[in-house]
């Protein structure tokens, strides 16, 4: 792949060859995954959202993020973006298509008003490449069990964080 794998942007793509591919790289029980609900009724947001296709043109990845809110002890509720799921082809994996999908993500947030960026993901991955962090989670909570190492923050300013709150879907 010397050339980079292609990006397009995921409303391009038949939703159920998203949906297949996310019950390849996933157990079968991702749906009851707390991130699910995180983001529970809420749609993806296209201009943040990509596959990434083989030079067959095959759908190899894909990468969707969601409007989601932190609601602090105080009821004011803090917009975020929840990155997530990133999944690739099994067969696929170790190519560099996860690290081109996050880094279109994250390049494609605005950057005069880059909301903070939330996931449940592997610390290690996602500190390494992108910055991603749990330091500023520890007093968040989720509509679900989670591992709390992996509740994880990108934000320019940390300072703006609530230190406590609840991640639920953003209804507008
Ligand atoms: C996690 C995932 C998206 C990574 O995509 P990928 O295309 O395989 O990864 P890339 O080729 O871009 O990056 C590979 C590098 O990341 C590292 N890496 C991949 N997954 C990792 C993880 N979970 N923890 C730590 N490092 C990881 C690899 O070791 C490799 O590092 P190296 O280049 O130093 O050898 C993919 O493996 C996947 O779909 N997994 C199943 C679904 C999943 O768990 N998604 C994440 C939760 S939302």
């Amino acid at each position: 792949m010397a050339d980079g794998p292609t990006l397009i942007p995921l409303d391009n793509v038949d939703p159920a060859l998203v949906e297949a591919l996310l019950d390849r790289a996933f157990e079968p029980e991702r749906h009851t995954r707390t991130a699910y609900k995180v983001r529970e009724g809420t749609d993806w947001l296209p201009a943040l959202s990509f596959a990434a296709i083989d030079a067959d043109e095959h759908l190899v990845g894909t990468i969707q993020c969601w409007p989601v809110a932190l609601t602090d002890p105080a009821g004011r509720r803090h917009p975020m973006i929840m990155v997530g799921p990133v999944a690739v082809e099994p067969e696929a994996q170790g190519q560099g298509y996860g690290q081109a999908l996050m880094t279109a993500s994250i390049a494609a947030l605005s950057p005069q008003a880059p909301l903070p960026q939330v996931m449940i993901g592997d610390p290690e991955y996602y500190g390494r490449f992108w910055g991603f962090t749990n330091a500023h989670t520890g007093g968040w909570d989720l509509p679900g069990p989670f591992e709390r190492h992996r509740l994880l923050v990108r934000c320019d300013n940390p300072a703006i964080l609530p230190a406590e709150g609840t991640l639920g879907p953003w209804r507008g």
